[in-house]
């Protein structure tokens, strides 16, 4: 006969579930580990090191909100990228300027994408965060195809255009009613984008269209295109623009943003995406593992203040052998 405490358990994964993959216990990680993609160097980039990088603002948002980092580097094997999976409790896709279909990049997010639906289906709640990039890659990764179009976005602050069915969002439940009243009127978000995922080519696509709840839209006064979404039923969420920005960049250009309210968005989003990886359980398979995987391993390197501003913040140089770092101190 089963033990009380098992059907207490069974009975709970019963009741949580439905629409999302509930995270059944009340019991929260409070040392969530979130893994960070690193990307192919951008060609012609003057302080590239190695062939890899990971912008260190990504790193610096999450551990502002209390999370650990560890970084996924690209051209390992898919074995080792499910060990990975299975270590961490979160993934953020970070910005940059890399091909959708064709880097390692997405082959990596791909991975974990394909690996994140079979765990949230199987109520493991595992979280995703696209940002700029990451965001266009979310769209592929759901759609199969690019539907991109071109924007007049490449450095430019914006006040965001809340939907209806923002009022009833994850992402959004939480902040403070002051601060979506800044993030509604003020130039506060950056962005730093070529391509968008126009509100058009989001509604003529089943797949989009079912998946992904537009919380957020914006326009260059040509078209408009989504700025924030989050999946309807999977802890996944997305922006084009770029909150880790604010408060840990500082190249010299329009569109970038500092003003206290930018800030306070900034952390907002970093807090909402680490309390939802606090959901998840997954651990690596010993202490030392984990810190050996931790990006507390790699020093990060000051590329200037003169950054190639794409998508992407300034390059961090992959150190020597690693082929990976956070950027910049
Ligand atoms: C829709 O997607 C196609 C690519 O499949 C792209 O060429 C086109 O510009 C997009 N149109 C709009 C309005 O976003
Ligand atoms: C502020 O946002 C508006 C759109 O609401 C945009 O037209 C304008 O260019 C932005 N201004 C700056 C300084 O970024
Ligand atoms: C990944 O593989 C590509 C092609 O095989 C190679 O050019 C690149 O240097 C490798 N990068 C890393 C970080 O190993």
């Amino acid at each position: 006969m089963s033990s009380p405490v098992a059907v207490l358990a069974v009975l709970a994964a019963c009741l949580c579930g439905v629409p999302l993959p509930v995270a059944c216990s009340d019991h929260l990680n409070y040392r969530p580990i979130i893994g960070v993609l690193a990307q192919e160097n951008i060609v012609g980039d003057p302080h590239a090191q190695g062939s890899s990088y990971i912008a260190a603002s990504y790193v610096k948002y999450l551990e502002s909100a209390g999370a650990r980092v560890v970084p996924i580097k690209i051209n390992r094997t898919d074995e080792e990228y499910e060990k990975i999976f299975n270590s961490i409790n979160g993934l953020l896709l970070p910005g940059g300027d890399v091909d959708l279909q064709t880097s390692q990049f997405s082959r990596l997010s791909k991975i974990f994408y394909d690996l994140a639906i079979k765990a949230n289906d199987a109520s493991d709640y595992f979280p995703i965060w696209g940002t700029c990039q990451g965001f266009q890659q979310m769209t592929v990764l759901t759609s199969n195809k690019n539907l991109l179009t071109l924007t007049d976005t490449k450095a430019v602050a914006l006040p965001l255009t809340f939907t209806p069915a923002s009022q009833n969002s994850r992402l959004f439940k939480a902040f403070p009613s002051g601060l979506l009243q800044s993030l509604s009127k003020d130039n506060i978000t950056s962005n730093f984008h070529s391509w968008s995922l126009s509100l058009q080519n989001y509604s003529r696509n089943a797949k989009l269209k079912s998946f992904y709840k537009v919380l957020t839209t914006n326009t260059d006064g040509r078209r408009e295109f989504i700025s924030t979404m989050e999946a309807n039923r999977y802890p996944f969420y997305a922006v084009q623009w770029h909150p880790e920005k604010s408060p840990f960049e500082w190249v010299d250009k329009p569109g970038m943003v500092h003003s206290a309210a930018s800030v306070r968005a900034s952390f907002y989003t970093a807090h909402f995406f680490v309390s939802e990886a606090m959901k998840n359980h997954h651990k690596f398979s010993s202490a030392s593992e984990e810190e050996r995987a931790l990006i507390y391993n790699y020093s990060p390197v000051f590329t200037g203040l003169d950054g190639l501003l794409t998508c992407q913040p300034l390059l961090p140089p992959s150190p020597p052998d690693p082929a990976v770092s956070p950027l910049v101190w």
